[in-house]
This record gives C-alpha cells, structure tokens and sequence, in this order.
C-alpha cells in the first residue's frame, strides 16, 4: 500500500472502512466550527462555495445515535442533549463526536490529536474530548492568537483560536528540544549561576507556552492558494515537529487545501489526507506537484476517479461514493451530508452571482440505467427543494434524445437551461453545465 493516501469523501466512512486500529502517530483536524456560514473559495478567476458550515438535526441523528449508542458516551451524549436540545448545535456535536471516537480508534499507542476549533463550540468539543481520549490524557489547550483581528465593536475583537492537544497515554511524543525559544534577557544567568541548576549545562532556550503568536495568511501571502480557512504552514510544521519523527503516519481527516499534507511531505513524514469535497482534493493534488517532487506511485488517490473507465469501474463497485464523487463535478456542488432520504437530490451548491445574491443548484446521480421519466421527476424534486437549476449527471452511453427533450422542457433561468444534463465524459473532456456567472 502506498504510505501517502488522499481520500475524496466523509472521514467517517474513510476511517471506518480504509484506517486499520492504531495505524496512525498524529492527527490534526481543523473540521468546520459550525460558524453558521457558507466559505467560498476563489480559484481559477471563478467563486464558488467551498464548504457549507451549518448543521441541521434531522441530517445528525445517525451520529447521535452511534455515539449515544457506546457504553462510554452515553452519558455524556444524553448531557449534551439535555443542555443544548435537538438542533443545530447538538447536530455539530454529534458529527463532531462520532468521527472523534474514529480518530481514537486509529490513533497509536503513543500518538497524540490536535483539533482545531474556536470559541464558537470549544468549551462543549473539549467535554467531549474529555470523554473520548480521558480528562488525564489533555495536554494543552493551545491559543492561536492570529493578531489580524475582527473589528468589536459592542465586545471585544476575536483574534485567537483554540487547539487541543490530547494523547493517547502518559508516553507520548514531545521533542521540546526541536521548539525552545529563546531565553528572556538575564534569566539564564540568574537560574544557572545561584539556583539550584548551577553546574548544570546550560539549554539552548526554554520550553515555548501554549499562546502561538503567529499572523493569519492574509490575501497577498505567499502560500495562499484560494483555499477559504486555509492555516499557516508554519503552524502545521510546528506540531508536526513536536509530535511525531520522521517516517511517522500524520493524518487530516478535515484536510481542506492540504495545509497538513503539505507540511508532512516536507517533513518526510507519510501522510494521509480525507476531504468531502473534490475540489479540495484537486487543489491539494495541484498544491502538492507544484511544490514537491513527490515519487508519485508512493500516493494513491481515493475515490477521485481519473478517467470515465475508472469511473464506470467505481459506479460498478461502490454506487454509493460514485454518487458522492459525481454529486459534486460541478464547482461549489457538494454531495448531501446523508444519502438516504434526499428525494432524489443528490448534491446541492450556492453560486454567487452579486453581493449577497446566489443561485440554488441540485444534482441528481444515475450511475447505470436512466430514461425521460428520471429527467421529469428530477425537475419535480428540484422545484420541491426550492432550487433554481438542476444537474442531470449520467454517463453519455446512457442519454437518448428523449431525455433532452425532457430536460429542454424544464425551461430556462437567467439564460440558462433549468435542467441540464451533464456526463462524466463531458466532465474529463473539460465541458461543465452552464453556470450564471457573477455579473
Ligand atoms: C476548515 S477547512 C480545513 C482547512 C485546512 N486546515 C487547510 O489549511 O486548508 C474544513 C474542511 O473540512 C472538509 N469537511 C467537512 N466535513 C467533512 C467530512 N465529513 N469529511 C471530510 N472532510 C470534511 C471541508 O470540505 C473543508 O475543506
């Protein structure tokens, strides 16, 4: 198996099927904050929405009950539900919790997790952290103060984040020796010529404290790649030189544009990498050959089929990630968080056409059989869901004129056809359905 993986598609699934029992030496994980909006990124002169960052109940209930279902978590799951009711913060806590508990499970031995969150829900992620790696194995609770402040004008501006580090057991990896900063003028005379050290030879620095000063990237920084939430590198270098060695597995399962990938690939560390959203994973595979001359055999891609015959084998194999994967071709298209009951939607996007003005897209997914009646009834499905354009997505062997037929009757939006079939050939040829663009 190739030490370097990328994964298109849910963690949860990716760990559960793909990540063996302590497999892994160090996660980061800088999942969504449930801040209540939608990211979008700006790549390739065009704006999409990357990431939607709100959390409805009713799509949360299966991970409610996996983890309120565990001996362990019961309790601390039917707390939160007491405290916070059936809505959108249980839902995040509930996601959140389910693919935590995965993390534990790969995690080895001696490995250690560092999740990144913000005031938003950090008080309520650290319980639950407690529960799931044990109050007696949190380290730190790091502060990144990013300095480039929010304006507050009726409080205080918002100018850190939080990170926690956990590990697994009491032997765990911390090589101070790599991070010492430098001494305050004066202090090391003092200790090391009168305390009760003198003799000692003196280090080079002392142990740094939990607040990390270190600017946000702005627009014009260098590392930027369009990617929205994108962390410093030097961030990600910094915990991964004090937690793992070289040839240690680092993993993201909320990886985003590859910040930790990036950061492992340097440090010679093997690395995998999970997000649920294709593009992410494009900018990623880009971000990567432009900066490394990685041996490419040594990173398999999964889930992302290259080619329309890999994606007919993958249909025929796994429909269920070749929906996801096919849900979200189309830029700012994100498959639905859960498959089942979606009244045959299968993706969603926003596409901003003006300032604070979007168009509502849906996709539906045939992977194999399809005729005029899926066409009508997909057009049925999009005006119930609200949306004002429809991708048909289906491979080109399968469409007749007849569906062309339907999905021309569907109409048109701000001169675009409602409904409009789009093939995985069209999609590796390059041909994507046409968009209203921002004006
Ligand atoms: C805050 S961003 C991560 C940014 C990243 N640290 C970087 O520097 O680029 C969160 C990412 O999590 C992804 N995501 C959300 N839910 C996911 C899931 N269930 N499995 C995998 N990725 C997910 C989103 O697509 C998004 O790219």
């Amino acid at each position: 198996m190739p030490p370097n993986r990328l994964y298109f598609g849910d963690c949860l699934d990716v760990m559960r099927e793909d990540v063996p029992d302590g497999s892994v030496d160090l996660i980061y994980l800088d999942p969504p904050f449930n801040s209540k909006r939608l990211y979008n990124a700006y790549m390739g002169g065009a704006q999409w929405v990357a990431f939607d960052d709100t959390w409805r109940w009713h799509e949360a209930i299966d991970d409610f009950d996996d983890v309120a279902g565990t001996v362990e978590l019961a309790g601390m799951m039917e707390g939160m539900r007491r405290i916070l009711g059936e809505g959108p913060n249980l839902a995040y806590l509930s996601y959140m919790a389910n693919r935590l508990r995965e993390c534990r499970r790969v995690l080895t031995e001696r490995g250690s997790i560092y999740l990144h969150c913000d005031p938003t829900m950090s008080h309520y992620l650290k319980v639950v952290m407690d529960a799931i790696f044990g109050r007696k194995n949190f380290r730190n609770e790091i502060v990144w103060y990013y300095k480039n402040a929010s304006r507050g004008k009726r409080q205080l501006a918002k100018a850190h984040d939080i990170i926690f580090w956990y590990s697994m057991s009491d032997d765990y990896q911390f090589h101070r020796e790599r991070i010492l900063v430098p001494f305050e003028s004066g202090m090391t005379e003092w200790r090391y010529t009168r305390g009760g050290q003198r003799g000692q030879p003196m280090p080079t620095g002392k142990t740094p404290d939990d607040v990390v000063e270190m600017p946000s990237l702005n627009a014009m920084a260098k590392e930027r790649v369009g990617y929205p939430t994108q962390k410093p590198l030097s961030l990600l270098e910094r915990i991964i030189t004090t937690s793992s060695n070289e040839g240690d597995s680092v993993m993201d399962p909320f990886c985003g544009c590859g910040t930790t990938l990036h950061a492992a690939q340097a440090l010679d560390r093997q690395w995998t990498g999970i997000d649920i959203c294709v593009n992410a994973c494009k900018v990623i595979e880009t971000r990567l050959r432009s900066h490394f001359d990685i041996i490419w055999s040594d990173v398999e891609f999964i889930g992302m089929p290259k080619t329309a015959e890999d994606a007919r084998t993958l249909a025929e194999i796994d429909s269920f990630r070749f929906e996801r994967w096919a849900a979200s071709l189309v830029d700012g298209m994100e498959a639905n968080r859960k498959q089942r009951g979606d009244r045959g939607i299968d993706g969603r996007g926003r596409i901003p056409v003006r300032k604070g003005e979007f168009v509502d897209i849906v996709s539906q997914v045939k992977g194999g059989h399809t005729g005029p009646g899926d066409v009508q009834a997909f057009n049925g499905a999009r005006q119930e869901a609200g949306a004002d354009l429809g991708v048909f997505t289906c491979f080109a062997d399968r469409v007749t004129p007849r569906m062309r037929d339907a999905a021309a009757n569907a109409g048109r939006f701000m001169d675009v056809p409602v409904i409009q079939i789009h093939t995985i050939e069209d999609y590796f040829e390059g041909r994507a359905p046409r968009i209203p663009r921002p004006l």
